[in-house]
């Protein structure tokens, strides 16, 4: 009887050692191959980011042990998780920083063991990236998304006279933006209205205001829009697809998108219920944020500089811009190009 129970109990250990093994972290551990990487996102309760995150998993198979851990929105829980990513070993680290000022400080932590970090999204301040040649950073042209947001109205006004609702000649505009300080989001904010005028068309702001990239806010900041300038409104820019999709239920809510009511709404990230809304014809057009080459850059890069290689296109497969960039393009996207997209 003894025997028999000690049977069962090594058994049940063996099974237990063999699932252990196999769990979702693609393997690696102590004496595996693969090597450890810390992986911090700002927060997980982002559309975007949750695109980025995913890409990462998926391209970590085979490559490295990828933790991802959320920051929760807080640069200070972001730099706890850091603390944590060293004291268990990572031997690299890619962060989406919470504030992307912080930085430095995360580099503080890291050099001195030796731990490269690979940036992410949230593009560190050249003076931090000069700190050390282990810093890198994967991200897009945030200038790019803009004057391509701004393209996509251009190309809708001069293909619509009927868009200028009060024939003044001029595109009288309301802008939500992302969150303040974010490269994405001056950055867009601004160069999507330089495309305008540089097409030589006449703008006007009615309105401004952040939406912190979220859906809700975008459709409270809408709302407070119509209710102050109604249909002196010609066209809606959104730093992001989140800010877009909230703004279109805001119009819906107020007569929008039935009986030849129509609001050009341009957003960024091509998200799939942006699509579902390109396709629905309320959406105007977006901005491809490729996810998935970015989640996938990131992680091969971070795997690449674990193994105390030197990062090139040959081991990394995207380019490197001044040794320590690595940008993936933006693609507009309409109801015609759409399967780009997907
Ligand atoms: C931007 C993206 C936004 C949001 C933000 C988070 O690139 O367009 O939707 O995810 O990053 O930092
Ligand atoms: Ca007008």
């Amino acid at each position: 009887m003894k025997k028999l129970t000690s049977m069962i109990l090594a058994s049940a250990l063996l099974a237990a050692v063999i699932s252990g093994c196999s769990s979702g972290k693609s393997s690696g551990g102590d004496g595996g191959k693969e090597p450890q990487v810390g992986v911090a996102i700002y927060k997980f309760d982002d559309t975007f980011m949750t695109g980025v995150r995913n890409a990462i998993t998926d391209a970590s198979k085979g490559i490295a042990t990828a933790d991802i851990v959320d920051s929760q929105n807080s640069q200070p829980t972001q730099n706890d998780k850091v603390d944590l990513f060293i004291t268990k070993g990572a031997k690299a680290l890619v962060i989406n920083p919470v504030d992307r000022t912080a930085a430095g400080v995360i580099i503080d932590k890291a050099k001195p063991k030796d731990i490269p970090v690979v940036f992410l999204n949230r593009e560190p301040l050249p003076e931090d990236m000069k700190k050390w040649d282990k810093v890198y950073y994967v991200g897009a042209k945030a200038e790019e998304s803009g004057t391509m947001s701004g393209q996509l109205i251009v190309d809708y006004w001069k293909a619509h006279p009927e868009a200028d609702k009060n024939k003044d000649g001029v595109l009288q505009y309301v802008m939500l933006k992302g969150e303040p300080g974010h490269q994405d989001a001056e950055l867009r904010t601004k160069f999507a209205i330089q495309a305008i005028e540089d097409a030589g068309i006449k703008v006007e702001k009615l309105a401004e205001d952040t939406a912190m990239w979220d859906r809700v806010k975008g459709q409270e900041k809408m709302a407070a829009f119509l209710a102050a300038h109604g249909d002196k409104i010609e066209a809606v820019f959104a730093n992001n697809d989140d800010m877009a999709l909230g703004a279109i239920e805001a119009l819906k809510a107020n007569g929008y998108f039935k009986d030849n009511k129509f609001m050009p709404v341009v957003g960024v990230d091509a998200t799939a219920p942006a699509l579902q809304a390109l396709e629905d014809g309320t959406l105007l057009g977006t901005v491809l944020n490729d996810a998935k080459n970015q989640g996938k850059a990131s992680i091969t890069l971070a795997s690449v500089l674990a193994k105390g290689e030197t990062p090139t296109k040959d081991n990394v497969g995207y380019d490197i811009t001044d040794n320590q960039y690595i940008w993936i393009s933006y693609k507009k996207i309409t109801k015609d190009n759409m399967a780009d997209a997907k």
